[in-house]
């Protein structure tokens, strides 16, 4: 299986800071927001990853990243977005790359505890379908929220204003390589972007979805209180005490 970390988008939430940096390359607590995606899939053993940036400041995840060495990687992929199409046009430049295999995917300020290991191991066994990480949140509306009936997910509902239940579908999702058929039937939603909530519902309606539910702490980080709980989150679990 391969990763891909999506790591483009404009950052529009976060204005002044990502007037002249990319999201992904703001600080959370001690490190710069990428390395955590980055670390979680290392740690759950991928070798093989690609970055998916776009905007001006795209070289300068070569700067930091480089080859990956630092992370025990022996190289790292790099691919430019142009434009601003959403997660699954994001998605979608990793098709070469991705060469028939599997795929986990990460958003780039996404941020999780847990050690995801054995759900990669599960997914790379499976012969197809797709794989999502759902976590109970107080403020579901901010999300993909999932629907579930008799253990399985029946719908997913992007940011509804009234969501059916608290399990928000986290930024990590696992697919087989009919995801690039699936993303090319898709069209733009309201607000003009190709959403990764299609691509699963797609899965979900082929019977092929699968479910982890995750045990430690998840946040993103794409606006000021997310970017804020999570350098909280991560200096708590380094042992951090602000006196
Ligand atoms: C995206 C997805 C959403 C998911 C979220 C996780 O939303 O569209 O389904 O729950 O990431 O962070 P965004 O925050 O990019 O609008």
């Amino acid at each position: 299986m391969k990763g891909v970390i999506l790591a483009g988008g404009l950052g529009t939430r976060l204005m002044p800071c990502t007037k002249v940096t990319n999201k992904h390359l703001l600080p959370v607590y001690n490190k710069p927001m990428i390395y955590y995606p980055l670390m979680t899939m290392v740690k759950a053993g991928l070798k093989d990853i690609m970055i998916v940036t776009g905007g001006n400041n795209a070289g300068d995840f070569l700067r930091l990243l480089g080859n990956g060495r630092e992370f025990g990687l022996k190289d790292i992929s790099y691919t430019y977005q142009e434009g601003e199409g959403g997660i699954a046009d994001a998605l979608r430049l990793a098709e070469n790359f991705a060469e028939g295999d599997k795929i986990f995917v990460m958003l780039g300020d996404n941020i999780i505890e847990d050690d995801i290991s054995e759900e990669v191991a599960i997914f790379e066994k499976q012969e197809k379908g797709a794989r999502i990480f759902l976590k109970e949140v107080p403020d579901p509306q901010r999300f993909g929220v999932a629907e579930i009936r008799d253990g399985k997910v029946v719908n997913i509902e992007e940011k509804p204003k009234n969501p059916k239940t608290n399990y928000a579908v986290c930024g990590l999702y696992m697919y087989d390589s009919d995801v690039f058929d699936i993303i090319r039937t898709l069209k733009p939603s309201a607000r003009g972007e190709l959403e990764i909530t299609d691509v699963n519902n797609e899965y979900i309606r082929r019977g092929t979805m699968s479910y982890t539910i995750l045990k430690g702490w998840w946040t993103d980080a794409g606006t000021f209180e997310s970017l804020f709980r999570a350098s909280k989150l991560v200096a708590e679990k380094e042992g951090f005490k602000l006196s």
